[in-house]
């Protein structure tokens, strides 16, 4: 009968951590754009005036949390719940649309830009994004 109940504890701590780790795996939710902003064309030409724009916008609103070259280490990350994320990796799958739709709506710990930042502020900073493409 003690045996039993050490198999039984076992098999319950098991089953506890089994979905503990399914949970830390699943939990994180992607982030998906809708599909209409996949297909969105970016409208502003990413040149060095773009890039400059963009630039200074990252500095001055994004980099207190995802870190100047977009690393996701600001001094704010750490304050945290959620990892910004490392977007010399992280963005290479997403369009510019995903890109634009997500700085203007935001989620969770990520600021919502709609109504901060015009829509072609948007575009610069989507243009600078993609420098820190590896
Ligand atoms: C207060 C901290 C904070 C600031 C400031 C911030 N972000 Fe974020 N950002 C986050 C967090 C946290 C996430 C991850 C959100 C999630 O997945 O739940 C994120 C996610 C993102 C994503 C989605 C990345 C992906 O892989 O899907 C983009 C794009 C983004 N941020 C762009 C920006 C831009 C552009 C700015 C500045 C205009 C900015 N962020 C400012 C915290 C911040």
């Amino acid at each position: 009968m003690k045996s039993m109940n050490l198999k039984t504890l076992v098999a319950c701590s098991m089953l506890v951590l089994f979905g503990l780790a399914l949970m830390s795996y699943v939990a994180p939710q992607k982030w998906v754009a809708p599909a209409k902003y996949k297909t969105m064309k970016n409208p502003v030409k990413s040149d060095a005036t773009s890039l400059a724009s963009g630039k200074e916008l990252w500095n001055k609103n994004c980099a207190s949390c995802h870190g100047k070259a977009g690393l996701g280490d600001g001094p704010k990350a750490r304050t945290l719940e959620t990892n910004p994320g490392n977007f010399s990796k992280d963005l290479t799958a997403q369009a510019d649309g995903d890109l634009f739709y997500k700085t203007k709506t935001g989620k969770g710990e990520m600021p919502k830009y709609e109504g901060k930042l015009s829509d072609d502020e948007v575009w610069h900073l989507v243009n600078f994004m993609r420098t820190f493409k590896k």
